[in-house]
């Protein structure tokens, strides 16, 4: 039997053309927004989105933007909604190069420093009339790799030219804590409008659920049981990418069964097999030496057959991974530098224990996946051992 109609629906990249319980955050960024929409911004306005995973923040951000770009056409203003994921873009540099490509702008792109690129970008978007919303996603990545320098650029370089600001930024943080990190003077330029979307609860995950399988599902399929009882497991984590991957394997598994519908059994089928800590995205988009680390991590808790190893440990194991594939290691800082990372993408965990005299230790564990899935994951987005040779 046919289950979906259009089981694209359910993809991670997809926006939908509405999000349930976000109407107001919706409204509030327009509300925000309004002076670059309507073409007549005096100052460069910022807003911070948090919340923590499958809140919707990406999907908020994303709507946003489309709507914001045809409702400033209608009145004649040339807006472009530029989307930049820190998680792909680790750099200042690269964030610019895609800004760039996305504005179709033909612009030097090497020789020029990172402020320059800056300058380029509004001398570019003056010259066109034109105004933009940037919004950095994941945020988190690129404070880690270059400190408070690209929200300076991103924020102050406008400002400091006395022109029509011509940028108006829409920065997206799990965890916006990581912003104490920063120094006061550009932490306090990007506090100010805070969009917290907190997470989502049975009733909210059960209306999306539905809302998703009507685009996504034919009609009738999914069984009313079947959906509760996602938003019955979802709303533990109160995230909706959770719900709807289990949704899209619930409907995978009923379709493989020949079945008419999507019942409760697929969807506890499908939970068994979906791990919300990781996404396999993720795991794509990781440096090679960050995949191997998962693997030597993985090794390293089977072999030990324990819950935690310590860092030392694990790179030990990291050195043996990478002897096997044939590549150098990488300094202790920078293996910790990766370390620190996975920790904030929530694959792994690091938890730091002051033990006396004898200093501090980091003991490392793997809270929401088994090693053997982990390891099923990753195999086949490193090179093959063979062909190193
Ligand atoms: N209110 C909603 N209505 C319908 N679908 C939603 C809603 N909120 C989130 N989703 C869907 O849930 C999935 C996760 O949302 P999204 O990617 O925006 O989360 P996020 O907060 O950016 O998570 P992360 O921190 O992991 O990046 C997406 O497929 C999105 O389309
Ligand atoms: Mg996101």
């Amino acid at each position: 039997m046919k289950i979906f109609k259009d089981e694209e629906k359910l993809s991670p990249e997809y926006v939908p053309p509405n999000l349930p319980h976000r109407e107001n955050e919706l409204n509030m960024l327009k509300t925000f927004f309004s002076s670059v929409i309507d073409g007549t911004p005096s100052i460069s306005t910022r807003v911070i989105v948090s919340g923590s995973v499958g809140t919707g923040k990406s999907a908020l951000v994303k709507l946003f933007g489309q709507k914001a770009v045809s409702e400033a056409s209608k009145k004649g203003v040339d807006l472009k909604f530029l989307y930049v994921n820190c998680r792909i873009s680790k750099t200042t540099f690269s964030v610019l190069r895609k800004l760039i490509e996305q504005l179709k702008a033909r612009l030097p792109e090497r020789g020029l420093s990172n402020e320059e690129f800056i300058h380029k970008l509004l001398d570019h978007l003056e010259y066109k009339g034109s105004y933009a919303i940037l919004a950095l996603d994941e945020v988190e990545m690129l404070l880690r790799e270059e400190g408070s320098e690209p929200f300076y650029l991103f924020s102050r370089v406008g400002e400091e030219r006395l022109k029509i600001p011509r940028i108006s930024t829409i920065f997206i943080f799990r965890n916006p804590e990581i912003l104490d990190t920063l120094d006061a003077s550009t932490r306090s330029s990007l506090l100010g409008n805070i969009i917290h979307l907190k997470e989502y609860d049975y009733s909210q995950l059960y209306d999306i659920v539905k809302y998703r399988a009507s685009l996504a599902f034919r009609p009738d399929v999914l069984m009313e049981d079947a959906i509760q009882l996602i938003a019955d497991i979802a709303s533990e984590r109160g995230d909706a990418r959770y719900a709807l991957d289990i949704l899209w394997r619930a409907g995978k598994y009923a379709e493989a069964e020949n079945a008419s519908q999507v019942a409760p059994e697929h969807v506890r089928k499908a939970a068994a097999s979906v791990y919300p800590t990781i996404r396999r995205e993720h795991l794509e988009f990781l440096e090679q030496h960050s995949k191997l680390i998962l693997l030597a991590l993985a090794q390293a808790l089977d072999i030990e057959k324990s819950a935690y190893v310590t860092s030392s440990i694990l790179n030990d194991y990291y050195k043996m991974v990478c002897e096997e594939y044939d590549v150098e290691p990488r300094s202790y800082t920078s293996f910790w530098e990766a370390l620190q990372r996975l920790d904030d993408l929530g694959i792994i965990k690091i938890r730091v224990v002051s033990e006396g005299s004898k200093g501090r230790k980091s003991y490392i564990s793997l809270p929401g996946i088994p090693t053997s899935i982990l390891k099923k994951e990753l195999i086949p987005l490193l090179p093959s051992k063979q062909a190193k040779q």
